[in-house]
């Protein structure tokens, strides 16, 4: 399917989403069988939008997690846009990863970070698990979508991480784009 008629099955706010996330998508050049990993699933819209530019994804989030931005139903909307196929689901927990150092060439995590309780930690196991030259493409809301989320979804949503200070053991490189939602902060292992 193409992305304009998922984006129109989907609906509004996918389609805001996936506008934001998408031309991030295209300027990281991606291999057509690079190994990706999707880290905090939520509504699957990162693994769909990828899924939509024909990427297979591994994606996952944590079994334990009840709150309410977890267990979305990605299945469905993945089903939808006809790329369920290029989806694979396994829980994980972000924090302590079951992956082999250097198994993927780029680790998404897309407006997850601030969810998960060790955001350290979580950039720490992705630096583990990407290959050299490899990347991580971590969007976060900016100050803006911040508010927005507060008052329209979640009253009690909590603060973005600031990715600049995650830097200092690892020394990968950072690059940091701008969309109309995220502040995307893109790091690479170079050796
Ligand atoms: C708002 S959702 C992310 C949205 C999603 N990336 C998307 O594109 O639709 C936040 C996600 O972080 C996950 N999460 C929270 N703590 C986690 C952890 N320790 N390990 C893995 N995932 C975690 C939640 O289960 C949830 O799936």
């Amino acid at each position: 399917m193409d992305k304009s008629d998922a984006k129109k099955l989907l609906g509004e706010e996918f389609s805001f989403i996936f506008d934001n996330l998408d031309p991030i998508i295209q300027e990281l050049k991606l291999e057509k069988n690079s190994k990706i990993l999707d880290v905090g699933t939520g509504e699957g819209m990162m693994a769909i939008a990828l899924a939509l530019n024909n990427y297979h994804v591994l994606t996952g989030e944590l079994e334990s997690d009840e709150s309410e931005y977890a267990k979305k139903n990605w299945l469905k909307s993945a089903q939808k846009a006809e790329v369920d196929h290029l989806i694979t689901y396994t829980p994980f927990d972000a924090e302590k990863m079951p992956f082999e150092d250097g198994s993927f060439d780029i680790v998404f995590i897309a407006g997850a970070l601030h969810h998960i309780e060790d955001s350290q930690a979580t950039y720490d196991e992705s630096v583990r698990v990407i290959k050299t030259n490899g990347k991580i493409c971590i969007f976060e809301p900016n100050f803006r979508a911040i508010g927005i989320l507060r008052e329209k979804k979640f009253a009690d949503h909590p603060d973005a991480v600031n990715l600049r200070d995650f830097n200092r053991v690892h020394k990968l490189s950072l690059e940091i784009k701008k969309t109309l939602f995220y502040d995307a902060y893109i790091f690479q292992k170079i050796e």
